[in-house]
């Protein structure tokens, strides 16, 4: 594969891990995962992580993902080298990961005395690839293993951060999002 194609199949595969957060920040609201409930004198997760938000969000990028699917021929046609296609329990892996990634940024962030919407450097970047990785392997290693290719976790690692930032910098912008990370 050359670059163009590792590039575009890294950000292929990781759209279902992608669109959850932005998804939940859209539809997030309502009653907090963790009820309100502290350890050590600051909250569990925070406000920032609610149920709606974290279902809303998995939903999403599973649905993405299956969208993914019925393009993939047509992408494969056009693009001159395959895109990959997601099993079910990928979709759902990639698409929950990227929320539990998330909130196990929050419950970090929490313990080590950030406010909720506070910054953290890099972990904020990264918290939901790792989560999304992990659930996609655990579904079908298999699968993870032929389709992540070490040029593709590469790229994924280099894209990620850039994509990320860029979104919630739009996001912020446009009034939609707290603060610009
Ligand atoms: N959100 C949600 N449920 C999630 C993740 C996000 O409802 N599982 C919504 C919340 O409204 C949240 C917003 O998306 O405020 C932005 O998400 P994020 O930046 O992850 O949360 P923060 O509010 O910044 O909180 P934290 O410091 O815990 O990251
Ligand atoms: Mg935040």
């Amino acid at each position: 594969m050359d670059i163009v194609a590792v590039v575009v199949v890294a950000f292929w595969v990781m759209l279902p891990a992608y669109i959850p957060n932005n998804v939940a920040v859209l539809a997030g609201g309502g009653r907090p995962i963790d009820g309100g409930r502290t350890l050590g004198g600051s909250r569990l997760l925070g406000d920032g992580k609610t149920w709606r938000g974290t279902a809303a969000g998995t939903a999403a990028g599973a649905a993405l993902a299956l969208l993914l699917n019925q393009l993939a021929p047509a992408a494969t046609d056009v693009l001159g080298f395959s895109v990959p296609t997601f099993p079910a329990l990928v979709a759902l892996g990639l698409a929950f990961g990227a929320m539990l990634g998330d909130i196990g940024a929050s419950f970090l962030k929490r313990r080590t005395g950030r406010q909720r919407g506070a910054p953290f450097p890099g972990i904020d970047q990264l918290d939901f690839v790792v989560g999304s990785l992990v659930l996609a392997f655990i579904a079908r290693p298999s699968w993870f293993l032929e389709t992540f290719t070490l040029p593709v976790l590469a790229a994924v690692i280099v894209i990620t951060p850039i994509l990320h930032i860029s979104t919630n910098v739009f996001a912020y912008a446009i009034g939609v999002k707290n603060e610009p990370w």
